[in-house]
This record gives C-alpha cells, sequence and structure tokens, in this order.
C-alpha cells in the first residue's frame, strides 16, 4: 500500500515508535529483542498514519506533527500486540507475520504471550502521556467490545460454537469489532490528540468505522486473491482454517462490491471537510486498491 502521503508519514510513525520502545539490550534481553522483532518487521503503518492525518485535518500538519506521536506510538504497539497473539498457535497458528517468523516462531509461545501483554501496556502507558480522553478510547476499542470480543466471535463461529448464528449479520460483528474499532480509533486518537471539538471527532470516527470494514472486507479478499509474498502472511488460511470471512459468506464478487460501498461511505463521512483532509481521501483510495 503506497502513496506519496503515506510514504511521507512513516518515518515520523518510526520515529515516534523509536521514543518509547524499550532498549533491547535491557534485560530481559529475550522479552525486548521479541518486543523489536514485532514491532520492527515492518507492516504498513496504516494506523498511526490515520491518526497523524486526522490530527492534521483537523489542527494542520505543523500541530498535528507536534501533538500526535504518543498516540501514535500507542496505537501501532496495540495493534502489533493484536497480531502477535493472533498468530499464535491456539489461535490462528500462522508462522509468518510481516515477511518473517511470526513472534512464536522466532522465540516460543510463552514469550509471544508475554511480548504482546508487553506492547499492550506500553501502548497504554504511552496514551497516557497524552490524556485520559485518549486511553479510554485506545482500551474500549482493544477490548471484550472491540478488538479481544471479535476475535472471540471470529473463533468461535470458526469452531463451530455460534452454529445458529445469521451469518451475514455475524461476519459484520465480527469485522467491525476485530479490526474496524481500532482503525476507528486511530481517527479518534489524532482528533484528541489536537483538541478537536465532539463534531469533528464524531466525523473522524465514522470515517474510521467504514474505513475498517472495508480494510478487513480487503483483507478476506487477499487471503483469497494474492499470495504469501505479496502478503507477508501465509494467503489462503482462511479457507483452510473454516474461518467466516465476506468471501466464505457472502463470494468474492459481492465481497467486493461491499468494500467498494464502505470506501464510498468513508469518503461521505469526509462531505463536510475541505482540502485539509485530502489525505484521508487519499488513504481511502489506497486501501481499496491495495494488493497487501
Ligand atoms: C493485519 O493488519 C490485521 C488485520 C486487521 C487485517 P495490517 O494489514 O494493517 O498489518 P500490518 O500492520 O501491515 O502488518
Ligand atoms: C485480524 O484478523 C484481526 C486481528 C485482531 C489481528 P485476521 O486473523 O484476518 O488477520 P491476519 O489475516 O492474520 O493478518
Ligand atoms: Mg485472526
Ligand atoms: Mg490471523
Ligand atoms: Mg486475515
Amino acid at each position: 500500500m503506497s502513496n506519496e502521503y503515506l510514504d511521507a508519514a512513516r518515518p515520523v510513525v518510526e520515529a515516534a515508535l523509536d521514543a518509547v520502545m524499550p532498549c533491547p539490550e535491557d534485560p530481559p534481553q529475550r522479552l525486548h529483542h521479541a518486543m523489536h522483532h514485532a514491532v520492527r518487521a515492518g507492516g504498513k503503518r496504516l494506523r498511526p498514519i490515520l491518526t497523524l492525518a486526522c490530527g492534521e485535518a483537523v489542527a494542520g500538519a505543523a500541530a498535528a506533527r507536534q501533538a500526535c506521536p504518543p498516540v501514535m506510538a500507542a496505537i501501532e504497539l496495540l495493534h502489533t500486540y493484536t497480531l502477535v497473539h493472533d498468530d499464535l498457535p491456539t489461535m490462528d497458528d500462522d508462522d509468518l507475520r510481516r515477511g518473517q517468523p511470526s513472534c512464536h516462531i522466532a522465540f516460543d509461545e510463552a514469550t509471544a504471550i508475554l511480548t504482546g501483554d508487553a506492547l499492550l501496556t506500553l501502548a497504554l502507558g504511552t496514551a497516557a502521556t497524552c490524556t485520559a480522553a485518549a486511553v479510554r478510547c485506545l482500551a474500549e476499542a482493544a477490548g471484550s467490545h472491540g478488538v479481544v470480543g471479535g476475535q472471540q466471535d471470529d473463533l468461535d463461529a470458526e469452531r463451530g460454537r455460534l452454529p445458529d448464528a445469521d451469518r451475514a449479520a455475524l461476519v459484520e460483528r465480527i469485522h467491525r469489532r476485530k479490526t474496524a474499532a481500532l482503525i476507528r480509533a486511530a481517527c479518534e486518537l489524532g482528533a484528541i490528540a489536537v483538541g478537536a471539538d465532539p463534531n469533528q471527532r464524531q466525523a473522524l470516527a465514522e470515517y474510521g468505522e467504514a474505513l475498517g470494514l472495508a480494510f478487513q472486507i480487503t483483507d478476506d479478499i487477499l487471503d483469497v486473491t494474492a499470495t504469501s509474498a505479496e502478503l507477508g502472511k501465509t494467503a489462503g488460511k482462511d479457507a483452510a482454517r473454516g474461518k467466516l470471512t465476506y468471501v466464505s459468506v457472502h463470494g468474492l464478487d459481492a465481497a467486493r462490491q461491499r468494500a467498494e460501498e464502505c470506501i464510498n461511505a468513508a469518503h461521505k463521512a469526509l462531505t463536510d471537510w475541505g482540502p485539509q483532509a485530502d489525505h484521508l481521501r487519499a488513504i481511502a483510495t489506497a486501501v481499496a486498491q491495495r494488493r497487501h
């Protein structure tokens, strides 16, 4: 996923992470090396870039670059924790992440659990250097009504523990929680960091929610249409594990159409915004076209 803004913002994300990551040589070295392995493997950095772009849309580039770095680091650390735990043998059992061996492969399972715990707590502590509202936003998106709840439903659906469910409603609920909640929070954190008013925050939340749903539908599509080399993670895993996805419930064409509708909804949330939201519009277009 690339456009001019994404490429220019990535170094800002790396600097924000550098400022808060523990020194890898500090004991316990195994844990700190594993944290660096997970965070430094790369990744698109979409969420913290959205945080910055939302801050810029509200307050301009200079103010956003001053205020956003702690919450940018916080959202990327929290996202990385979800990936480390998502790959564990007891969850999706994935060996490849961000083009590298998953954390539990490069280290071991217990270290990967602790690495996730450490990234999550570092994320919350880092958000606390912004405001209490930032911590609450992040914690709500991550918790049992957000990512963790979505992950529970995802596994329950895969393992046949929700047999009577309406599959179309369930897959939408899963995707809103496991993925859209954090992408929405990424946008709200940018608004919070620069002191946006409630209407501005609400519009950016709606943009993030729609973009986040499109992002996960696209993830489901890429799982069946892209290669592991393109993705930096194992392709074809969803069908192999019997996951409930937009593709398994609706088919590829309908999933593509739904992703496009969500991208249109993301653009619509920005109707009242002028050119200061153009980077957010460009990001929505890049998500629609992404190949990894
Ligand atoms: C992967 O997220 C997990 C999903 C929500 C689909 P990304 O595709 O943003 O992963 P990275 O951060 O680029 O590795
Ligand atoms: C992503 O779901 C949601 C997370 C909380 C990590 P997936 O299980 O589809 O993500 P990938 O495909 O492994 O990146
Ligand atoms: Mg998963
Ligand atoms: Mg997975
Ligand atoms: Mg996936």
